[in-house]
């Protein structure tokens, strides 16, 4: 099967997804919570999921799903389908347009395509392994910046408010005083990676992330030149991962950082 037909359906997907965010977005959308008070789910992340694996299902019924909102029958399939419905739920809720829906197809515990879509902005970000990434029809490349004190960093957190926000507050302080230009949070780590792959920001982190949050974003990242390691810099794969992203240039200087007590 050529590769270009699952991006077709990986596409396809996301503005299926899409379309129903936006029907949603500011139209008194029915919220749920899930882990937490602030672990939310609305029906745009059931309708999306449910919408994305139909398409999936019909045209490759023997491939495996991984969504957030949904188990799936396991296949004996080495293609899995890694989905995030709606990346940026508490955004979304909150009428703050910055969220995504996020599709990846990985074999061998890595992604080959990835597709995030803004539906705010009306921004595609996609790649193929080996092809390239791109934002909507443009090839898209991380900054070129070297050095940790002229970076933009975004990074992410709340699931865990313990020791894993303890430590990003602790990280946050290092990098500013290291003397970082900025720090960005807004709320959607599939966009975040997307954001360091296209060179409006040099870096990322955050803490335990599933891979729905990161699969198609780190293959458009890697696509992109950057680079994605966990905290010890070493390879993620597909499993939950603390995620260090950046133009690779800076990536060793935010390790550092990182493991500063
Ligand atoms: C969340 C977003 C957020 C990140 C959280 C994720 P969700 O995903 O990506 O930016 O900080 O860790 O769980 O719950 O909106 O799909
Ligand atoms: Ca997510
Ligand atoms: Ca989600």
């Amino acid at each position: 099967m050529a590769v270009s037909s699952y991006l077709n359906t990986a596409l396809k997907a996301a503005q299926k997804a899409a379309e129903i965010h936006k029907r949603y977005f500011n139209n008194n959308v029915d919220v749920r919570t899930k882990s937490s008070h602030f672990d939310l789910v609305t029906q745009a992340d059931l309708e999306a999921e449910q919408a994305i694996a139909r398409i999936i299902k019909k045209e490759f019924p023997n491939h495996n799903i991984i969504g957030e909102e949904n188990e799936y029958e396991q296949t004996s399939s080495p293609y899995y389908w890694i989905i995030d419905p709606l990346d940026g739920t508490n955004n979304f809720v909150h009428g703050l347009p910055i969220f995504s829906v996020s599709i990846a197809l990985a074999k061998d515990n890595e992604s080959i395509i990835g597709v995030v879509f803004d539906p705010m902005r009306g921004e595609l970000f996609k790649a193929v392994k080996g092809e390239g990434a791109y934002l909507n029809n443009d090839k898209i490349m991380v900054s070129k910046n070297k050095s940790l004190k002229q970076s933009l960093l975004i990074t992410g957190f709340y699931h865990d408010r313990s020791h894993a926000m303890k430590r990003t507050l602790d990280n946050i302080y290092n990098f500013f005083t290291e003397g970082i230009i900025g720090l960005r949070r807004l709320g959607s780590a599939a966009l975040d990676l997307c954001y360091v792959a296209s060179g409006r920001a040099d870096g990322f982190w955050e803490f335990l992330l599933n891979p729905w949050d990161f699969a198609a974003g780190s293959l458009i990242l890697k696509e992109a030149g950057g680079k994605i390691t966990d905290y010890n810099g070493c390879a993620i794969g597909l499993d939950p991962a603390s995620i260090v992203a950046s133009n690779h240039h800076i990536h060793n200087q935010m390790l550092d950082i990182l493991h500063r007590q």
